[in-house]
This record gives structure tokens, sequence and C-alpha cells, in this order.
């Protein structure tokens, strides 16, 4: 048999070989605190279990639902009108996604041809990286480095390379390196973009998980926002909804019209309870979403003081489900450090080179485990004895 090129970008990596060591430790029966995948373990709100559970016992609900129901992009206008003061038309502004992580991985498709230049960050989530790979494109890195705050320098951006891109996509609060962007970044990446007529993704999947009484918006608030792009916004998080695949393409009404029509030739829209739920989530009482916020706020700090306080130095981040730190001294790679802190604490973290070369130097651990595991995984990793003092770099 024979199969395509573009598969080769998704051989054996990084992940499965520490899903293989942990399965190694728990088949010996010895535990495993896993912080290396963002799968949030929050449940959803009653009200939104209720909202699904009434629409899955209707026999009529089980039909293709081929559209978003009127009441969907009513409801996701509205979200977007409390939460973000943002217009959009219900019509023409807003298509919904089965999980943002479907409309990452198709956008490309529609917005591209092969060989066309897409700009993405470093590091940065992997489909926004293998979504425009899948489509052919040839892709620019855009470095997220410490020293800029892990902010995107589009000025450093090469005008040979600005001028080819066709589409960028970037993401604050960002996952891995968990910073916001402030609103001078938004101003100058859109001027960017119409300057280069380059058409913008920003994935806004963790609005709502920003601490400290910080609070966070959405770029399609920024004047001229809609010319260039689109927002993607995710309920997996917010509302603890990761499993129901829920997700909204939000902004220029081009682009929406574009991936509406790629998606109607590749699902059949999203199981009608599912739209029940998703209307309900994002229009009904929200103080679900400040419970949740509340919780990884005290996971993050359990976590990051905990190591600290063990010679770990590391930032407390600002916002996500992620804590990003650089790898403790003695350690040349983010990936021998992963490895080796499974093998002798039974701790799972994600190497940062996994993300993007620019994530060499740091892992991520993502605050998906209670309290009292994490107070556990803060014992184990002193008890190793590999975090000596300064982090390394
Ligand atoms: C930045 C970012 N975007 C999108 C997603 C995917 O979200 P969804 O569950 O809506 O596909 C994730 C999941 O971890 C993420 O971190």
């Amino acid at each position: 048999m024979r199969f395509s090129k573009r598969m080769d970008r998704f051989g054996e990596g990084i992940f499965s070989r520490l899903a293989e060591i942990k399965n190694q430790k728990l088949a010996k029966g010895e535990p495993v605190i896993d912080l290396s995948i963002g799968a949030p373990n929050i449940p959803p709100a009653r009200r939104i279990l209720d909202a699904l559970c009434e629409a899955a016992s209707r026999p009529e609900n089980y039909v293709y639902a081929i559209r978003d129901q009127e009441y969907l992009l009513q409801a996701a206008a509205q979200w977007y009108k409390t939460r973000y003061q943002v217009e959009l038309d219900p019509d023409t502004e807003i298509c919904s996604l089965l999980g943002s992580q479907e409309g990452l991985s198709h956008i490309a498709l529609s917005i591209i041809d092969g060989g066309d230049a897409v700009l993405v960050p470093d590091p940065c989530y992997p489909v926004f990286a293998d979504g425009p790979a899948l489509a052919g494109a040839e892709l620019f890195y855009m470095p997220q480095k410490k020293e800029n705050g892990y902010l995107i320098q589009l000025g450093e951006i090469p005008e040979e390379i600005a001028r080819r891109a066709r589409l960028m996509v970037v993401s604050y609060p960002n996952n891995p390196t968990t910073v916001m962007a402030p609103d001078s970044f938004y101003e100058e990446l859109i001027a960017f973009a119409k300057k280069y007529d380059i058409i913008v993704i920003h994935d806004n999947a963790y609005s709502e998980l920003v601490f400290d009484g910080k609070r966070c918006g959405s770029f399609l608030r920024f004047p001229g926002a809609k010319d260039v792009g689109v927002e993607f916004n995710s309920l997996s998080k917010t509302y603890g909804l990761a499993g129901a695949r829920i997700g909204f393409c939000l902004g220029n009404r081009q682009v929406v019209s574009k991936l509406k029509d790629l998606k109607s030739n590749l699902d059949y829209g999203m199981f009608l309870p599912l739209q029940r739920a998703a209307a309900e989530a994002i229009t009904g009482d929200q103080s679900c979403v400040a419970d949740t916020r509340r919780a990884y706020e005290s996971r993050r700090n359990v976590l990051c003081d905990g190591l600290k306080a063990i010679g770990w130095d590391m930032d407390r981040p600002e916002a996500t489900m992620f804590v990003w730190a650089r790898i403790p001294e003695g350690f040349t790679s983010s990936e021998a450090f992963a490895m080796e802190l499974v093998e002798r604490a039974g701790v799972l973290v994600t190497p940062g080179s996994a993300f993007g070369p620019s994530g060499e130097g740091h892992v991520r651990m993502a605050l998906v485990q209670d309290e009292k595991t994490l107070e556990e995984a803060v014992r184990v990793i002193a008890a190793s004895g590999m975090v000596s003092g300064k982090a390394s770099l």
C-alpha cells in the first residue's frame, strides 16, 4: 500500500513515546500524574446537561442537522454582544464548528492553494501549523520569545515573506506560552494584515481563563478586524464541553461564507441536541464560567507556588489552563527533561519543542488535575531531586 506524503507530518512523535512510558509505569503499578494533554476535567453546568438531555430525548432531533439552527446563530450573536461588545450578523458572520480544532484543521483549504505562504506562531498549538500544512502551505514561523514577552514581533517578519503570505494564525491568551496581548498588538496586527492583504485567524479559546482579576476581550472588537479576518471560539474549556465538540468561526463574512461552503461538503452540521446545549451554554446563567476560572486559578497557584518553593523558578501564568516553564538547570533539552521526569517522578509534561523550535528549553504543564493531585506532583518532583535551583537558559 502507498500512503500520502502529507501523512509524514503525523508520524509517531514524542507524545506516543511519553504515552508508552506512562503505560509501562502503570502496568508495573506505579502512579503517573498526567499533566501533558490539555483535556479539561471540569464538568458542564447542570442547566447545559438538562438542555442536552431534553433535546436528546426527542426523536425528531436525530435527522441530519445540515445547517446551524437560527436560534443557535442568534444565541452566538447575543453572546458576542454581551460578552465581547461585538455586533455580528447571525446569518452571514457566524458559522458553528464541530470543535474549533475541526475548523482550524480545515479553514486553510478554503483560503489558500498549494505552495501559498502562511504565517504561524512559534511555539504554537499544533493544528495552527498542521491545518495549513495539510492544505499545502509553505509555513513561516513567527517566533514568540521570552525576551519579547512571548509576543509575535510583526515588525520582524521579512518584507518578502509578508508580501507572499495569504493567511496568518495568531492566538492570545496563548497556548502554550500563556500570555495575553495588549490592545496595541491587535491594532498593529490589523494594520499589518491590511497592508499585506493577509487573512487573519485569531483563536480566542482561552478568553475566559484569565486570572488575578484581569479581563480579556475579542479580536473582533478592534476597528477593522472584521475587514481582515475571523475569530475562532470554543466551548470546550469555558463550559467544560470538550467532548461535545462545539466551536464557532465569527467575523469576516467572505471568510465565513467560504468556510460554510467547504463544510457543507465535509460534514452535515452539528447534532441538533448539541446545538440546543450550545445555545443554552452561551446565553444562560454565566456563573459557571467564573467557577471554572476560579478552579483553574487555584490549581495554578498550587502548582506554580509549590514548584517555586522547591526551587523551580517560573512565572505564574496570567491566563489559560497551562503553565509554561523553563526547564531546570542541568538539562539540555525539553524532551530529555520530560522523559526523565516521567521516569523518575512519574509526572508527565509536554516538552516545549513539541510546539515548534522556539518552544525548546521549556515544558508545558496542563492544569487538568485537582489541587490534591497537583500537590502530590510537586512532592514527587521534589523527591526526584531533578529541580535543584534556578531554571536554565
Ligand atoms: C489554542 C487552542 N485552540 C483550539 C483548541 C481546540 O479546542 P476544541 O476543543 O474547540 O477543538 C485548543 C485545545 O486545547 C487550544 O488549546
